[in-house]
């Protein structure tokens, strides 16, 4: 199946929007039915989980694992996390035919990320990031954007004097991370985040702190960034950028008929949909429980009564959440008709052959090794959804019903 991702051009919707609508790299989260989803709810651009880049030159397991996707899947920017020029274009070049821009990850603060000498590590050697942007605008044809997303660092001047850099590198855009290295909640600096605006000619994407419509509309007032990217909040209501306040029914019904109707294999859709009860019977393949779970356990946070969430929260079967979601809101996989489930089947992404500039580009002394980092984000909870579990524990709040109210 042919995909159309590379006929968008990224910089155009900057020229068309006042603020581009942009849902954030997240690791295990911003994986491809989630995409889909926020896509119909405004989102006018989604991020890749970080993907390492090495892992995905060199080896096709990593790469059918980090990254699928469909015709409803664009524009899409592939998020790789890398130290070399190699890997980074090499990574760049294979999935090139499948996005619309490539981002250097230049913002992740976790230890491990930082052992492997990635993420925000990097900007303490900024001109292995240039040389690594440098190299990629030359390699990858446009439109494919080549973008970096960033955090603060302690001065301002230094800040601003990378992004100017990055602008000489060729950078389509800059997505500022309005905090420091260190701190991961609170206030962002908007006053930084101008500052970069304002010191650059290429658009500047503001991130931090946003949890609504209004909020992403006042940063770019307030900053004159020309996108606002949103993490958490959008988790909580992957609606926010259609101006909603909670997760409304028809979000969680898109939602699960996403994640089902994705993962149906072409060959078995007819069988499904000639039987009588056209009922989507098998657990949605290729997509974890955790991943669908999880993600409605953030919609659902400001939805269900504290102990419904006690309930919901603990459940470890697709069957058990089907069961919840059909008690409490009267929702249930839905197949989708044949056109609409063609846009949503995953797409066989190819490789084969693709690997030469990676092969040209790699040192001579790494040829026939094969060391590249693993990194295995769903053989657990993750720290996060731990984190999210211990503070909704101690949540006395009690929004009861709300959503059935709205329903
Ligand atoms: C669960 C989770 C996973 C994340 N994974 C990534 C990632 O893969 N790459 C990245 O650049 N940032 C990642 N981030 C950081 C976000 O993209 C964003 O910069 C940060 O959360 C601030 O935005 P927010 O205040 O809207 O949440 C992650 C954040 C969260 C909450």
């Amino acid at each position: 199946m042919m995909h159309s991702s590379s006929t968008v051009d990224i910089l155009d919707l900057f020229e068309c929007n006042k603020v581009v609508k942009i849902c954030a790299p997240m690791v295990r989260y911003s994986k491809l039915q989630f995409r889909n989803l926020v896509k119909i709810y405004g989102c006018d651009l989604t991020f890749t989980p970080m993907i390492l880049a090495d892992s995905f030159c060199q080896s096709e397991k990593a790469r059918q694992n980090e990254f699928t996707t469909n015709l409803m899947d664009t524009p899409v920017i592939v998020q790789f996390a890398a130290n070399t020029v190699h890997d980074f274009v090499g990574a760049a070049h294979l999935v090139s035919p499948y996005c619309n821009g490539v981002d250097l990850n230049c913002g992740c603060p976790q230890r491990w990320a930082r052992d492997l000498g990635i993420g925000c590590e990097m900007l303490k050697d900024p001109q292995k990031v240039y040389d690594i942007v440098r190299q990629c605008r030359n390699q990858i044809g446009k439109p494919l954007t080549v973008s970096v997303k960033m955090r603060l660092l302690g001065e301002t001047k230094t800040t601003v004097e990378i992004a100017r850099q990055l602008e000489n590198c060729g950078v389509s855009f800059i997505t500022v991370h309005a905090r420091i290295p260190s701190q991961s909640v609170g206030d962002i600096n908007k006053t930084d985040l101008a500052n970069i605006k304002d010191s650059v000619s290429v658009p500047v994407v503001g991130n931090g702190g946003v949890t609504s419509f209004e909020e992403a509309l006042q940063l770019q007032v307030e900053t004159g960034c020309d996108g606002v990217m949103v993490a958490n909040g959008i988790l909580n209501n992957p609606a926010l950028f259609s101006n909603t306040t909670v997760t409304f029914k028809e979000c969680i019904q898109d939602w699960v008929n996403i994640c089902y109707n994705s993962t149906i294999p072409a060959s078995k859709y007819n069988k499904i949909a000639d039987s009588p009860i056209r009922s989507i019977d098998e657990r949605p393949y290729n997509l974890t429980f955790q991943c669908f779970h999880h993600h409605l356990v953030f919609m659902l946070e400001k939805v269900l009564t504290r102990r419904q969430r006690q309930v919901f929260n603990n459940l470890k079967r697709f069957e058990e959440v089907e069961h919840f979601l059909e008690t409490y809101f009267d929702v249930k996989p839905q197949l989708y008709e044949f056109e609409k489930f063609s846009r949503y089947a995953c797409i066989e992404t190819d490789y084969k052959d693709k690997d030469d500039i990676y092969k040209l580009l790699r040192p001579v002394d790494l040829i026939d090794k094969n060391e590249w980092s693993f990194y295995d984000c769903d053989n657990n909870d993750g720290k996060y959804f731990n984190y999210k579990q211990k503070e909704l524990q101690n949540d006395e709040c009690d929004w009861a019903n709300i959503f059935l109210e709205n329903g």
